[in-house]
C-alpha cells in the first residue's frame, strides 16, 4: 500500500475516482491528503466526506512559489506522502515541488500528448478537427505536459461534437485511466528510461 497526495484547483471528478478506486482495492493505495491552492474547490468536500485530510494552501497568500511549494512538500512529507497525484491542478510545478518528488509525481490531461497541452486540450481537438483524441497520465517534469506518458485511451471525436459532449466522454476515460495508472506505481511496474515509461 502506497500514500497518495493529490493536488487540485478545482471540481475534483477525477479525485473522486481515485479515491473510489482506492476505496475498491483496486490502487494498493490509499489517499492521505488532498490539498487546493484554491479555498472553494469542491474537491475540498469530496475529501472530507471520505475522512481524508483536506489542506487549502493558498498560493495567493505566499510571497514567492518557492515558498508557496516549500509549504506544500511541507505538507506531502507530514502525510507520509509516496505519490503525489496531480488531478486539475491549475499551477504549473516549480523546481521545489519537482526536486522533492521527482519520479513521484504524475497528472492526467484530457488529449493525447504531445497533441494539445496546456488548457482546454479537448476544445484544442475539437477545433483542429481530429478524428480521434483521448487521455494521457504522464509523470511531470519541468515543462508543461512534457513528461514521460505512461498510459493513454483515444476517445473519437464525433461529427456534431460540442466542446462538453466530447470532453464528458474525455472524463468517462479519464476516471479509468487514472486509477490504472496509479496502480502500476503503486506495484513497482513503471520504470521512466528517458522519455519513455516501461511497464514492467
Ligand atoms: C480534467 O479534465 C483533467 O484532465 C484536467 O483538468 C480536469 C480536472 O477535472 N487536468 P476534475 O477537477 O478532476 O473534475
Amino acid at each position: 500500500m502506497i500514500n497518495l497526495g493529490v493536488l487540485i484547483s478545482g471540481r475534483g471528478s477525477n479525485l473522486q475516482a481515485i479515491i473510489d478506486a482506492a476505496e475498491g482495492g483496486e490502487t494498493h493505495s490509499h489517499v492521505v491528503v488532498v490539498i487546493s491552492n484554491d479555498p472553494g474547490a469542491y474537491g475540498l468536500e469530496r475529501a472530507k466526506k471520505h475522512g481524508i485530510a483536506a489542506v487549502v494552501i493558498d498560493n495567493r497568500t505566499f510571497p514567492d512559489k518557492n515558498t508557496y511549494e516549500l509549504e506544500i512538500v511541507k505538507v506531502l512529507r507530514q502525510h507520509k506522502v509516496d505519490l503525489v497525484c496531480l488531478a486539475g491542478y491549475m499551477r504549473i510545478v516549480g523546481k521545489v515541488l519537482l526536486s522533492h518528488f521527482a519520479g513521484k509525481m504524475i497528472n492526467i490531461h484530457p488529449a493525447l500528448l504531445p497533441s494539445f497541452p496546456g488548457l482546454h486540450g479537448q476544445k484544442q481537438a475539437l477545433d483542429y478537427g481530429v478524428k480521434l483524441t483521448g487521455v494521457t497520465v504522464h509523470f511531470v517534469d519541468e515543462g508543461c505536459d512534457t513528461g514521460p506518458i505512461i498510459l493513454q485511451a483515444a476517445v473519437p471525436v464525433k461529427d456534431d461534437d460540442s466542446e462538453e459532449s466530447l470532453s464528458a466522454r474525455v472524463l468517462e476515460q479519464e476516471h479509468k485511466l487514472y486509477p490504472q495508472a496509479i496502480r502500476l506505481f503503486a506495484e513497482g511496474k513503471l520504470k521512466i528510461e528517458g522519455r519513455k515509461v516501461k511497464i514492467l
